[in-house]
């Protein structure tokens, strides 16, 4: 259920007129005019204000805003608060505050300074948001909930009494049987068997490394008890308002570790992603669009809602460069290409004091005079150009495998090398499919992917045999994939699956591994192919796959590196190293085997993405690019193109794909 209003692609940000006198609501909503800003998102920290003492509400301050808004136009975004229960709340119950892996208590003074889990906080949350729901039921301006702030960032896992209770009830919902427990942790491993719920602690800091299995269920725990915290609120929500979406807003999908986004979506209403540029990655893009397409995928292919990036720097980086000129528009374009209906910001507005002083708004500290608002009020005018695009969908041939447990499960301690991260090879297929100009999906290693052409799993540590045999069945049917090393080897308790390696996929792809060979630190090996590879060699024993190449040098020369395994209508490739430069040609070479069509020629800092009948060419280097085999008109200027486009210099050319007359 996607928010009904505002109509065309959702223009805005945060917005925090609590920090200001009340005449700059004034300036604010005439800026907001100019610039064709339509939703903003209110109150996500203004629980102190809403509630000023236990069970007094005070929503009049609100009303004034909302009602302020709503006359100019804007639609809201209604926060729920609890990422910032108030300091009377905290004080009155110490008990709420979470405690760290290392068993210290954080104290007040930041926010989400309250554990998930602990039932004063969870009474207090329903008592305020069904007050707050109650309060603005049927209110015209009030278009969608958005629940929280970023669950799970930075507080993924608490350790607090309150935890540890609930980690026993959900054990013993899960395992019912100690004994079942047992088992699925191998307890006899370092004498840890349990005869009762109550001897089972958090897996808390230690001097050596904890029960893998345990920290890998903690995870899962931890995340669901989040969870829980958003449904309680979606409930009452949903009961007061049933006609409107409710959401909460990822930390960056890419980056949310803590986060089972499969999970999560099954419980929002609309998909709401936050992206932040890593300010000093000259490619920082690329991982935008890595954070589109997961949240897209998330979304099931819908659309969803790009609900904060920044409109300049931000504050909590090391270097926190501003955008340059041109930048936040080709951000902004290419959340929309990928599939977002909206474009919004941290924040409307600058704040003058507290912690993200330094972090850009769309309204500068520098004011209205600048570059930067100059490009804001562009940017709204680009956007009503592109309101068809709402609710159009985007069509990838490709699909990466992601799955938040592998992620949580490779990077447990004491693994064959400290150079086995999930989004270092998760990033390195990316960017060569991105630079391939082959949009990508992203999928659950269990889902439907009959769909796709080519399927790949960059990391897939940890792989339960229902989803090793939903790959099979892919392949036989067609499907093409390709698996890099170091995947398929353990199940959900993190127990390797039986056998060799990689015991999960052994069959599929037609091989064994003998023995890992991880390199050692800047430590490269050479491929037949002549490209130097790095992090991983491995000895594969090939058992109906064929060798498509070998290591040249290193513990494994004359082993293969990558091979082919060809099964019932399709192909199961293995790549058992990390290619330095080689990767975009090995990876071309399954798109080619596969019939991935994409475009051939183009430099790879053109990012070329089609939705909805649109192509959007975005030019992310400093010398004009031109594209042939595209032709429309120009969303912007109504330019028609029938031969090559020629994109200027960091610009964003937007074509309505139609055929020549
Ligand atoms: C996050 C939060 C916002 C703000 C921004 C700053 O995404 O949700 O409240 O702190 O970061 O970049």
């Amino acid at each position: 259920m996607y928010p009904e209003r505002p109509a065309g692609i959702a223009y805005g940000g945060d917005y925090n007129p609590e920090q200001w006198p009340r005449e700059v609501l004034e300036e604010d909503v005439a800026l907001m005019r100019e610039a064709g800003v339509n939703l903003v998102t209110l109150g996500l920290f203004s629980w102190a204000l809403m509630e000023p003492e236990e069970g007094r509400f005070a929503f009049g301050w609100l009303d004034e805003i909302i009602d302020r808004l709503h006359a100019n136009g804007v639609a809201v975004d209604l926060g729920t608060p609890t990422a910032a229960p108030p300091a009377w709340f905290v004080a009155r119950h110490p008990d709420v505050l979470p405690v760290t892996r290392e068993g210290v208590r954080i104290g007040f003074g930041g926010r989400q300074s309250a554990c998930s889990s602990a039932p004063a906080f969870r009474e207090a949350t329903a008592r305020l948001v069904r007050a707050l729901g109650e309060h603005y039921r049927g209110h015209p301006a009030v278009v969608m909930w958005h629940v929280h702030n970023e669950y799970g960032a930075p507080l993924g896992e608490c350790y607090c009494e309150h935890s540890v209770a609930a980690w026993r009830a959900w054990l013993r919902q899960k395992y019912r049987d100690i004994s079942a427990l047992n088992d699925a942790w191998g307890t006899t491993f370092w004498g840890q068997t349990y005869t009762d719920w109550a001897e089972i602690d958090a897996p808390r800091a230690n001097h050596t490394t904890v029960n893998p299995a345990q920290r890998l269920d903690y995870a899962r725990f931890s995340d669901g008890q989040h969870r829980e915290h958003y449904a309680l609120q979606r409930d009452i929500l949903r009961e007061l308002t049933p006609g409107l979406p409710v959401t909460t807003n990822f930390a960056g999908t890419v980056n949310c570790k803590s986060t089972d986004l499969w999970q999560w979506a099954r419980e929002l209403d609309v998909i709401a992603n936050d992206h932040y540029l890593q300010a000093e990655r000259p490619d920082n893009h690329i991982d935008l669009a890595m954070s589109a397409d997961l949240a897209r995928s998330v979304a099931g292919g819908r659309p969803w809602m790009l609900m904060e990036h920044s409109a300049g720097a931000v504050n909590w980086q090391p270097r926190n460069l501003a955008k340059r000129p041109g930048e936040m528009r080709r951000n902004s374009l290419a959340h929309v290409a990928r599939g977002s209906d909206s474009v919004l910001f941290f924040q409307f507005r600058a704040s003058r004091f507290g912690a993200e002083k330094f972090h850009s708004g769309m309204v500068p500290h520098a004011g209205t005079g600048s570059e930067q608002w100059r490009e804001i009020v562009r940017l709204g005018a680009d956007l009503r150009k592109l309101a068809g695009l709402r609710g159009s969908r985007v069509r990838a041939e490709v699909a990466l495998v992601w799955d938040w447990e592998s992620y949580w499960a490779l990077e447990l301690d004491w693994r064959p090398s400290v150079d086995l991260t999930f989004r270092e090879r998760m990033d390195a297929f990316y960017e060569a499919l991105w630079r391939e100009h082959v949009t990508v999906d992203f999928v659950h290693p269990s889902a439907d992917i009959s769909g796709y052409r080519v399927v790949v799993a960059p990391s897939s540590y940890l792989l339960t045999e229902a989803s090793a045999k939903n790959l099979h069945r892919y392949v036989e049917a067609g499907g093409h994939l390709l698996v890099s090393y170091f995947s398929g080897i353990v199940d959900e308790h993190d127990t390797i699956h039986p056998g060799a390696h990689p015991g999960a996929l052994r069959e599929l792809l037609g091989l064994s591994i003998e023995e890992f060979h991880p390199l050692r630190e800047h430590e490269t090996v050479t491929l037949t192919t002549g490209d130097p590879a790095r992090v991983w060699s491995e000895r594969v024993r090939p058992a109906g796959a064929v060798t498509v190449e070998g290591f040249a040098d290193g513990p494994d020369a004359g082993h293969p590196a990558l091979t082919r395994h060809d099964l019932g209508a399709g192909s199961a490739w293995y790549l058992a190293t990390a290619p330095v430069t080689g990767l975009r040609d090995l990876l071309a070479r399954v798109l080619d085997h596969a019939g991935v069509s994409r475009p051939r020629g183009l430099p790879d800092t053109l990012e070329l993405v089609r939705r909805g009948g649109h192509v959007f060419l975005i030019n992310h280097g400093d010398r004009p690019v031109t594209a042939e085999g595209v032709s429309g008109v120009s969303v912007f200027d109504g330019v028609r193109h029938d031969g090559p486009v020629t994109v200027p210099a960091g610009a964003v050319t937007v074509l309505l794909e139609t055929p020549r007359p």
